[in-house]
């Protein structure tokens, strides 16, 4: 197994706490970082300490809506930020879907990713660069029934990426959109309950593991993953997966 070396880098991963990026903490961690993640009460955070062993990774309470909360978890100034916390509801068609749960949907998943992209660059800028890693997902891409939120948002959040690399790439940032896959997670859980669209459908065995995105993530931040800066990278690309070690899928 390659593990990719970010000693004296700091990383900063937002919904830390569980599935996705749990992983991504516990990966990044063990290729050397200090790496802080969000939670959003005391008992996420000790829950996932101790999913996480000894590693070298820092809790900190903030809900990425609460923009005053954000500035104060991201002022020391990291060299990594992975925006992962996100949610896919409001399952439902479009003229059932409740309007102050899609707004929230967009709140999180996209204002709540570039609130953290702003605050971010300026240490980032600093430092001559650094790494912006936004989880996106096959739902930017193409629509699915009943996920107009989760998808209008990871949309938007593969355009936010882009703009990221047009505006500041030449000053050493390097964005990627990540689609992780179709991974076992609480979010697939909450999927699989909806039984609205294919992947509800999917058997809960044909997933892979969180740890798969989680060192591909840990692998974005190296120079490495340099060719596929600037745009987004799914880790079913055969290529991708052989460049981060991961096994052909079946
Ligand atoms: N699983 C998949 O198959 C899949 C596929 C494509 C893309 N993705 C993307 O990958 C990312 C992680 O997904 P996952 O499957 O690991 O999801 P998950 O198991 O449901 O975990 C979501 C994480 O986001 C956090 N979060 C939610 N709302 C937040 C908020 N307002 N402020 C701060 N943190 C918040 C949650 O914290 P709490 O514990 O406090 O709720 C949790 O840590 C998401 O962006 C998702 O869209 C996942």
């Amino acid at each position: 197994m390659r593990t990719p070396d970010l000693s004296g880098r700091r990383a900063f991963v937002t919904g830390g706490n569980r599935g996705i990026g749990l992983a991504a903490v516990r990966a990044l961690a063990e290729a050397g970082a200090a790496v802080t993640f969000t939670v959003r009460s005391p008992a996420a955070a000790a829950e996932a300490q101790d999913a996480l062993g000894g590693a070298r990774a820092e809790p900190v309470l903030c809900d990425v809506t609460d923009a005053e909360a954000l500035a104060r978890a991201l002022a020391p100034g990291f060299d990594i930020l992975v925006n992962n916390a996100g949610i896919i509801g409001p399952i439902a068609p479009l003229a059932d879907a409740d309007p102050d749960a899609w707004a929230q949907n967009i709140a999180i998943n996209l204002v709540g990713a570039f609130r953290a992209i702003r605050l971010a660059l300026p240490a980032m800028l600093a430092r001559g660069g650094g790494t912006v890693v936004n989880l996106s997902s096959g739902a930017a891409h193409r629509p699915m029934e009943g996920w107009s939120a989760y998808c209008s948002g990871k949309a938007g959040l593969a355009m936010l990426t882009r703009c990221v690399a047009e505006e500041y790439a030449a000053r050493g940032i390097r964005a990627f959109g990540f689609a992780p896959g179709v991974v076992d997670t609480d979010m697939q859980g909450a999927i699989r309950a909806s039984g609205i669209n294919p992947v509800s459908r999917l058997p809960r065995d044909t997933l892979r593991p969180p740890e798969e995105p989680g060192r591909a993530i840990a692998f974005l931040c190296t120079p490495a993953a340099d060719p596929w800066a600037g745009g987004e990278v799914d880790i079913r690309t055969p290529a991708f997966r052989e460049a981060v070690g991961l096994p052909a899928l079946p």
